[in-house]
């Protein structure tokens, strides 16, 4: 393995339209910086970067809902994110944003030397365009019929229901999300990133060159390229993101996905005046955290950019997990299915380490795994209080109950002894292996097996029986202990920073350096440690149940929300509208169509007439209710029969989006046959 000076280290831009919550966490920032705080922590030189990605079409339509420009949006979410991040102990050294100066002038660049080196091809095509809206459509923003199964709401980019992928124009009846209008197809020029012009190099560099990376990583690269690569936009219409810096580009922006991974760099030139060293010097080691639905992005794209570029470095690895579910079900933003991490922080304050325990132990490192709040209560309990909190507890106790609080002076080591050094330097050597392969989960099994060895050594030895009979075999032990409780501290901090600092103040140390647990001494005989507190409490049900309920709440609300509202209708003229003739009428009479469940047979004044007019609300109103209200009345509708009974015209009904009816009526009494338009 190539032995590298200093470390780059980079994770995923969330999008600023929404905050941060556990699938984020799992996937992409805990072994993150899980990797980070391990290089800082063997004192390399590392930069840990993250940054809010603030551009693309999603944002904007957010903002169009809320009558706000796109800015606030990402303003909002941007600070709530940070913090978060911030409070939870992921230790960027840099937090940007893709809205920033210097982010737009790099990803301006970065284009124009693509530009200017020919790598780049122009192509005018036609896009659909909603009129409405004064927009170009992305893909996302179409719906229509799916022309492979005939479902009414497939999307530009895929059929959710035969699971094809489509592009716009295969779509039957297109029409627009934003609007609901049927777009139009208008010509638009842009630039494309020559992707099947790299796709030799592209396969030598990856197939050949990278079978190191993660199956889930290499796989998906490997289907890609096996299919074949095509040309890709990078530019969009769109005026919310960077400006595409070419004069008859206008009113035009980078494509968010090639604007954000250069955010990147952006950052780290604002970190540092050094940052090239980190980006461009061959000794640097560039490692791309990522979720898997950026793999493509950034292995293939991203990848093509920085070596056309040609000035920077290509990664060394881009370790990317597959997805947590929450409770067996997809997370889901919309659906507001998440553990939002500003909540969770709120809910249980201080325990930011039992999630960061909870969601490296189950991190999706080579499948989908599933988030339960069981669970996380029994890792905290069984695990962190149990193994580790038990532990420390009891050698720091003990410590103080017989000396004092001071360390021990060792006299009497045995076999036991040289066996648990013997072994902590193999839990540290494991350790070392998996955190710099990427293995999150095994890593923090390995640390934990620190503490495991510490209760075993405690069980097998029983220093409280031996106090009694030989105090300098109990001092032996103890100092033992309380090395173990130091190592534990430093190797475990990667995982739980926070446990870290309450274990090293508690052991009245400042925290060691990776190197030095080599000694084993890390508190020397005759150190005052300081009183105890518990490392970890127990959580109770009651906390798991009110996680639980609030889960179950949202289920409920989905449910009610789930019948979607019916889509727009195809566009009419004024005319068509007019030709309508909507009255104020007053029921006089209702009663039950015998043998219906449905239909009641209503006798109406109309202010035209006095007419009969069978409607289908049995299920909703009872005849002996509903006689004297206004309601409004279609009185030129064809006649037609229902139950052999001639209904001569239709009471217009709301229909709500769970199917039931509501009549419409006037605000205040008004003359029957007044018109409604
Ligand atoms: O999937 C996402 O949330 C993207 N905003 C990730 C971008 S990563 C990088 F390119 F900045
Ligand atoms: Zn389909």
């Amino acid at each position: 393995m190539k032995d590298y000076k200093r470390y780059t280290v980079t994770s995923a831009l969330p999008y600023a339209n929404g905050p941060v919550h556990v699938g984020h966490l799992a996937g992409v920032y805990v072994p993150a910086d899980i990797y980070a705080r391990y290089l800082r922590l063997k004192k390399e030189d590392v930069v840990f970067i993250g940054g809010s990605d603030e551009h693309g079409v999603p944002i904007t339509l957010k903002a169009k809902k809320e009558g706000v420009n796109p800015q606030v949006i990402v303003d909002r979410y941007h600070s709530i994110i940070k913090k978060s991040f911030e409070d939870f102990g992921i230790s960027f050294y840099i937090y940007s944003r893709t809205s920033n100066k210097t982010h737009h002038e790099t990803a301006s660049e970065f284009f124009t030397t693509l530009y200017d080196k020919g790598e780049f091809i122009e192509k005018t095509s036609k896009q659909y365009y909603d009129e409405a809206e004064n927009q170009f459509l992305a893909d996302i923003y179409i719906m229509g019929t799916c022309p492979k199964c005939g479902a009414e709401d497939a999307y530009g980019d895929q059929c959710e229901k035969c699971g094809s992928s489509l592009s716009a124009e295969e779509l039957i009846n297109p029409r627009s999300v934003i609007s609901g209008n049927k777009p139009i197809l208008k010509e638009t020029k842009h630039w494309f990133l020559h992707l099947d012009k790299y796709e030799d190099e592209l396969k030598q560099w990856i197939l050949e060159e990278h079978k190191e990376w993660k199956p889930n990583v290499y796989g998906q690269c490997k289907s890609w390229l096996d299919s074949g690569l095509f040309p890709r936009a990078v530019t969009r219409d769109l005026n919310w993101g960077v400006p595409v810096p070419l004069e008859e580009a206008k009113d035009k922006v980078l494509y968010v996905w090639f604007d954000a991974p250069i955010g990147y760099i952006s950052a780290t030139k604002e970190l540092t005046p050094d940052w090239e060293k980190y980006w461009k010097d061959k000794d640097s080691k560039l490692v791309h955290f990522i979720g898997k639905d950026n793999i493509v992005f950034h292995c293939i794209i991203f990848t093509s950019m920085l070596r056309h570029e040609g000035s920077y470095i290509l990664p060394d690895n881009v370790p990317s997990n597959e997805f947590l579910n929450l409770e067996g079900d997809k997370i889901s933003t919309s659906r507001n299915w998440a553990v939002w991490l500003h909540e969770y922080l709120e809910d249980f304050p201080g325990k930011q380490d039992v999630l960061r325990y909870v969601l490296c132990a189950n991190a999706p490192e080579t499948k989908d795994n599933d988030f339960t709040w069981k669970d996380f209560q029994a890792k905290n309990n069984n695990e962190l209080v149990a193994i580790m909190g038990n532990f420390v507890n009891r050698a720091l106790v003990l410590t103080h109950k017989y000396f004092g609080g001071i360390v021990p002076q060792p006299s009497s080591e045995t076999d036991y002894e040289k066996e648990i050094k013997a072994e902590i330097a193999k839990i540290k050597e494991n350790i070392q292996y998996n955190l710099e392969n990427y293995k999150f989960r095994e890593a923090l099994k390995n640390a934990m097996n620190i503490t495991r060895l510490g209760n075993k050594y405690l069980a097998d030895t029983e220093p409280w029986k031996l106090i009694k009979t030989d105090e300098d075999r109990v001092k032996t032990i103890l100092y033992y202990s309380i090395q173990l409780c130091a190592l534990s501290a430093v190797l475990a901090e990667p995982f739980l920073p926070f446990t870290t600092t309450k274990l090293v103040n508690m052991l009245n140390i400042s925290k060691p350096e990776w190197e030095e647990t080599n000694n084993f001494e890390l508190v020397k005989p005759g150190h005052q440690i300081n009183k105890t507190s518990l490392l970890f409490e127990r959580i109770e049900d009651d906390a798991i149940d009110a996680q639980i309920e609030k889960l179950n709440k949202t289920k409920e609300m989905n449910i009610a929300q789930s019948t979607q509202v019916e889509p727009q209708k195809d566009i009419i003229t004024y005319e068509d509208f007019v030709k309508q003739d909507i009255r104020i009428a007053t029921i006089l009479e209702a009663e039950k169509v015998t043998k219906t469940d449905k239909l009641i047979k209503l006798l109406i004044d109309t202010g035209i007439d006095k007419r009969t007019i069978v409607s289908g609300i049995a299920k909703y109103y009872k005849p002996e209710d509903i006689i004297g209200k206004q309601v409004c009345v279609l009185v030129n509708l064809a006649h037609r029969k229902l139950r052999g009974i001639e209904s001569q015209g239709m009471v217009l009904m709301a229909e709500d989006t769970d199917g039931s009816l509501k009549f419409i009526s006037p605000e205040s009494l008004s003359a029957n046959g007044s018109t409604v338009s």
